[in-house]
């Protein structure tokens, strides 16, 4: 089982002051004004927080995946949309390519990392959401070249991200080989931001359509984990467990906020002539708030620090059975730590002079991107069984079927 060491309490405890002088009083006005905070990023990369996970050797301090949800925590508790920054500047598409990656991409990617930019992982389709690998977006090759079309959406950091990870099904001579991911930069040609989606929490960060048309991607920008083409999307989804991992903690953190919040007023607000943490239906409701928020930190950290492959970032992402399983957990605990917080309240908590209502709504989204908490009990129960379990009525994917052959 795992300990923080006295560097990551330490980590732990910066990362907690920073977060309460320098990201909580923003918080609101991000929710508000629903723009993009360049002022935090830039904050979050002056202390360090953008590119943790970048080895030494790409200029990174080479931390690992336990360390970085240490501080998310912390981040989130004060700002989601703050955090989900943090995650996807550790996580997904920058940890596949550093797992992946040659030496270029690597390069590309920490210096992108490090020098504030949010990557944007590109799986999600209008027609393939979480059935991800009917993915209908392709990539033709063309000698050393892919020619890319396509429509993504849901893309978190559309129009504020620069690096982007596109997963695409690649054809030879119109043939599907499998699913690669390719990395194209903000302003390429034929990388085109669509519309935005009037998102219900966090805000701040444009969710947007991709279109693809004919974008050129060179063989060089191309990410195929060591299965090779035909097995690759395992090994990328294995990279998006830290994702995950990094997605659950989010929620956990602005559950943590909320509850924080909750305790505090119990013990100040008064009905009845006493405060209201003296009757017993609001202490339980602490209780089971606290005893979740417990298991679910438990359960995340251990998805974050174990990895059925050893461990710590640059050695394997967290495991596909523990990733999951957290993420349910704590997604399903933040949406009602939050909802019980803003109880506690009664009418205070519901209006939009306090936060609880922005918790909730930032709380709420976590069930359903980065896998809905329906398909990770999929992915869990497979694991559970040792058995693919095909969600298609035959049990099967024509074009996918037809790669693995
Ligand atoms: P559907 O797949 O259409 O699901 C609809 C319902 O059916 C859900 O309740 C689902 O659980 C259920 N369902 C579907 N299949 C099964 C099954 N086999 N068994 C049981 N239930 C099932 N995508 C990206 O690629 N990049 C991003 O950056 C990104 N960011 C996101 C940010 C936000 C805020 C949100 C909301 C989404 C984001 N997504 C992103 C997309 C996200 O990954 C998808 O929304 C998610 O995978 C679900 O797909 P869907 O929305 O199409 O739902
Ligand atoms: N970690 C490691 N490997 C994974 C994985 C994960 N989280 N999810 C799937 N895989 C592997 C499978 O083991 C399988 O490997 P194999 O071909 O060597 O047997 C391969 O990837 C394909 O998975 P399978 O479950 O057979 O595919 P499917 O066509 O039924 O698709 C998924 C199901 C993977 C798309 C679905 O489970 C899923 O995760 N949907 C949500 C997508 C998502 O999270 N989107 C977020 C976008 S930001």
């Amino acid at each position: 089982m795992f300990e923080l060491s006295s560097t990551q309490k330490e980590l732990q405890a910066s990362a907690r002051e920073f977060a309460k002088k320098e990201i909580a009083p923003r918080a609101a006005e991000i929710d508000r004004s629903e723009q993009y905070p360049w002022e935090n990023v830039e904050l979050l990369t002056k202390q360090g927080f953008m590119g943790m996970t970048v080895p030494e050797e790409y200029g990174g301090p080479g931390m690992s995946y336990l360390d970085v949800v240490l501080v998310i925590e912390e981040i989130a508790k004060a700002c989601g949309v703050s955090a989900r920054i943090v995650v996807e500047a550790n996580m997904g598409a920058v940890g596949a390519v550093m797992k992946f990656g040659s030496d270029k991409q690597k390069k590309i990617a920490a210096d992108h990392v490090l020098s504030g930019d949010k990557p944007a992982i590109c799986i999600t389709e209008p027609t393939a959401g979480s059935a991800a690998t009917e993915m209908t977006t392709r990539a033709d090759r063309k000698g050393d070249r892919y020619i890319i079309n396509g429509t993504k959406h849901w893309i978190t950091g559309g129009g504020v991200s620069k690096f982007h990870l596109i997963f695409a099904r690649v054809f030879e001579h119109d043939e599907p080989q499998g699913i690669a991911g390719f990395i194209a930069l903000r302003g390429a040609k034929g990388l085109i931001i669509g519309k935005r989606e009037p998102a219900m929490g966090l805000r701040g960060i444009p969710e947007t359509q991709l279109i693809l048309e004919d974008l050129e991607v060179p063989q060089e920008m191309v990410l195929i984990p060591p299965e090779g083409l035909r097995h690759g999307f395992a090994g990328l989804m294995n990279a998006y467990n830290g994702q995950r991992v990094g997605a659950g903690t989010v929620a956990l953190g602005i559950a943590v906020g909320a509850y924080e919040l909750a305790l505090e007023y119990s013990q100040q607000r008064e009905q009845f002539g006493r405060p209201i943490c003296e009757f017993q239906g609001l202490q339980w409701m602490l209780v089971d708030m606290h005893t979740q928020l417990e298991a679910a930190r438990l359960l995340l950290q251990k998805a974050a620090s174990g990895g059925a492959q050893g461990g710590d970032y640059g050695h394997g992402f967290p495991d596909m059975l523990e990733a999951a399983q957290a993420k349910i957990f704590a997604a399903e605990t933040a949406i009602k730590v939050t909802n019980d917080a803003l109880q506690i309240f009664g009418s205070a908590g519901y209006s939009r002079n306090l936060p609880l209502e922005r918790m909730l709504r930032d709380a709420r989204m976590f069930t359903i991107g980065g896998g809905t908490t329906q398909i990770l009990r999929t992915v869990v129960a497979s694991a559970l069984l040792d058995r693919k379990l095909p969600q298609t009525r035959d049990g099967h994917f024509k074009l996918s079927q037809k790669e693995k052959k």
